[in-house]
C-alpha cells in the first residue's frame, strides 16, 4: 500500500495505491477557479490553497481507502519538478507523515508519475516509449525497463500545453485553455496555413513558431479589418500541434522497436491527439498503444503513487533531508 501525494501546481492530490496497478483511493483538489480570473497559475496563491487542502485531501484519501497510517508500506511524493512553494507543502506534508508513523519514503519526478499512470490502465510491456505532454513538458521518453527513464527528445521553447493555453488566451477562451481549443477545434475546419516546426533528424519539438503565426495571424485580420473563425483557427492550431506530435512518436517507436507506446500528461486529454494516435498505430499491432483515461492524465497523486511503488521495490528511498526540487532531471532519477 502506497500513498502518493501531488502539489507540483495547482492541483492538491493524495492517492492509496496496491501492488502498483491498483487504485484504492483517488483525491484532487482543484484549484483552477481560483487560478482563471488570473489567466494562469499564481504561486503565491496555489501555495496557499495547498497549504489549505493538504491535511483534509490526505485524510480524504485514507479514509475513501478505509485504512489507516500504519498499514501504509511507503509514501510517494512528487519532488520537481514544478512551483517550489507548491512542492515544497507535499514534500513537508509527506515528510511529517513519514517521520510520525516511521514510514519509507520516495521522492518520485513529477514525469515518471504522468508516465506511470499508465500503469494503471495497463500491463507496461518493454522497451516502451512514452509520449509526454504537459503544461510544463513536451518529451519523448524511452524505457527500456520499469524505473528507467531515457529522454530521446524534448521540447526547445513551450511545452505543447503551454502553446494551447497561450493560444487560447489570444483567442479570449478561459485558463487552462487546452480543452477550450480542443472543443472549437472539433467545430471548425482546418483552411488556416500555419507552420510546423520538424526540426529533421531530432526528436526534438518546438511550439513557439506555431503560437507566434498564430498570434500574427490574428492581429493580421484584425489590421486588415476581416474576421477570422475562431474554430478554423483552432482546428488549424491543433492539427499542426498533432501532426508533429504523432509523426514523431511513430517514428521513434519504429526506430527503437518499442513494444508499447504510452501516452501521458495534460494534453493527453487532447481527443484529436487521441484519435490520430489511435489511427496511427491501429496499423502497427506489434506496438500496444496505451491511453491512459482522462481523469489520470491531468495531475493526480495515484499515477505519483504507481511510479512511487516501483522505485519503492528497486529499494529507492529519500531521507527526511528530502527538499522540493525544481529542476529535477528525470534522468537522474
Ligand atoms: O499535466 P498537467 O495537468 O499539468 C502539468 O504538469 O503541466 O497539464 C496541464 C496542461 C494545460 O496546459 C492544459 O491546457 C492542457 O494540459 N490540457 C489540454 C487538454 N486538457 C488539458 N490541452 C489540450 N487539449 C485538452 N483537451
Ligand atoms: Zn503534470
Amino acid at each position: 500500500m502506497v500513498l502518493g501525494i501531488e502539489t507540483s501546481c495547482d492541483e492538491t492530490a493524495a492517492a492509496v495505491i496496491k501492488n502498483g496497478t491498483e487504485i484504492v483511493s483517488n483525491v484532487v483538489a482543484s484549484q483552477i477557479e481560483s487560478h482563471k480570473r488570473f489567466g494562469g497559475v499564481v504561486p503565491e496563491i496555489a501555495s496557499r490553497h495547498h497549504v489549505e487542502q493538504m491535511t483534509i485531501v490526505l485524510e480524504e484519501a485514507l479514509n475513501q481507502a478505509g485504512i489507516t497510517y500504519s498499514e501504509l508500506d511507503a509514501i510517494a511524493v512528487t519532488e520537481g519538478p514544478g512551483l517550489v512553494g507548491a512542492l515544497l507543502i507535499g514534500v513537508n506534508a509527506a515528510k511529517a507523515v513519514a517521520f510520525a508513523h516511521n514510514i519509507p519514503l520516495v521522492g518520485v519526478h513529477h514525469i515518471a508519475g504522468h508516465i506511470y499512470a499508465n500503469r494503471l490502465t495497463a500491463e507496461m510491456k518493454f522497451p516502451a516509449l512514452s509520449l509526454v505532454v504537459s503544461g510544463g513538458h513536451t518529451e519523448l521518453v524511452l524505457l527500456e525497463e520499469h524505473g528507467s527513464f531515457k529522454v530521446i527528445g524534448e521540447t526547445r521553447d513551450d511545452a505543447a500545453g503551454e502553446a494551447y493555453d497561450k493560444v487560447a488566451r489570444t483567442l479570449n477562451l478561459p485558463y487552462p485553455g487546452g480543452p477550450h481549443i480542443d472543443r472549437l477545434a472539433h467545430e471548425g475546419s482546418p483552411v488556416i496555413p500555419l507552420p510546423r516546426a520538424w526540426l529533421e533528424g531530432s526528436y526534438d519539438f518546438s511550439f513557439s513558431g506555431l503560437k507566434s503565426a498564430v498570434i500574427n495571424t490574428l492581429h493580421n485580420a484584425e489590421q486588415r479589418g476581416e474576421k477570422i473563425n475562431p474554430a478554423d483557427l483552432a482546428a488549424s492550431f491543433q492539427e499542426s500541434v498533432i501532426d508533429v506530435l504523432v509523426s514523431k512518436t511513430v517514428k521513434a517507436a519504429q526506430e527503437y522497436n518499442v513494444k508499447q507506446v504510452l501516452l501521458a500528461g495534460g494534453v493527453a486529454a487532447n481527443k484529436g491527439l487521441r484519435n490520430a494516435l489511435t489511427e496511427a498505430f491501429a496499423s502497427m499491432p506489434e506496438r500496444e498503444l496505451i491511453i491512459p483515461p482522462l481523469y489520470l492524465c491531468t495531475d493526480n497523486a495515484a499515477m505519483i503513487g504507481a511510479a512511487g511503488s516501483v522505485l519503492f521495490e528497486q529499494g529507492k528511498r529519500s531521507n527526511l533531508a528530502l527538499n522540493g526540487n525544481p529542476g529535477l532531471d528525470l534522468q537522474q532519477m
